[in-house]
């Protein structure tokens, strides 16, 4: 069985995207694969509660827990390793997972570590995507799903999808348009990734 491992931070809506895909697809039967755990870095994170309900396991790693040592993102990410590697992952999702990761942690998990972003990378790597593309007076905006590489919003890009920007378009507007497509793209690549590799 092909263990996925999910990372959050906030409400999760692309975790319950993918796990309700597991559940309407029949994961476990068709391609083998579970979604083994829930982990996030604040332990008030919605998802986690969502999580829950469908009977996955949940587990907090706070960073904030760390923050009085000398290499604190070092001591973090080694806490979360061992948390992540008691599900022994084929695959980990970084879904809405506000951190940035050292280069140890994204080498523990070469060529297994995904994450989205919500714009057209490589256009708009970091924060404020949305209020970034209306600035910039952008006429499409979108997300992207990519492996997740040491230098931040970059790596291979598995799939986009784009959405039109509208006139009278607000940074939330278009973060909803795009949070519906994300969570269409998002659980068709898992799945791809689980079936191909
Ligand atoms: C999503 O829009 C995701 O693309 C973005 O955070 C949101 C999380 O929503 N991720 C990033 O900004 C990563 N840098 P969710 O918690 O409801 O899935």
């Amino acid at each position: 069985m092909k263990n996925i491992v999910i990372l959050i931070s906030g409400s999760g809506s692309n975790m319950a995207a993918i796990v309700q895909a597991a559940q309407a697809d029949h994961w476990d039967k068709r391609l083998d694969a579970r979604i083994s755990a829930v982990i996030s870095n604040r332990p008030n994170a919605l998802g986690l509660a969502f999580a829950k309900s469908q009977g996955i396991a949940t587990a907090v790693v706070e960073h904030t827990a760390f923050a009085t040592e000398r290499q604190p993102r070092e001591a973090f990410d080694a806490a979360l390793m061992t948390t992540i590697d008691t599900y022994q992952p084929y695959l980990v999702v970084l879904a809405g997972f506000m951190r940035i990761l050292t280069p140890g942690f994204v080498a523990h998990y070469a060529g297994r570590l995904v994450n989205i972003h919500p714009s057209l990378l490589p256009a708009f790597t970091g924060l404020h995507t949305h209020e970034r593309a209306l600035q910039a007076g952008c006429q499409f905006a979108g997300a992207t799903v990519h492996r997740v590489t040491t230098e931040l919003d970059h790596g291979e890009i598995l799939a986009q999808a784009v959405v039109p920007v509208l006139a009278g378009d607000t940074a939330e507007t278009l973060a909803e348009r795009v949070l519906a497509q994300e969570h269409v793209m998002y659980p068709r690549v898992v799945a791809q990734l689980l079936t191909r590799g």
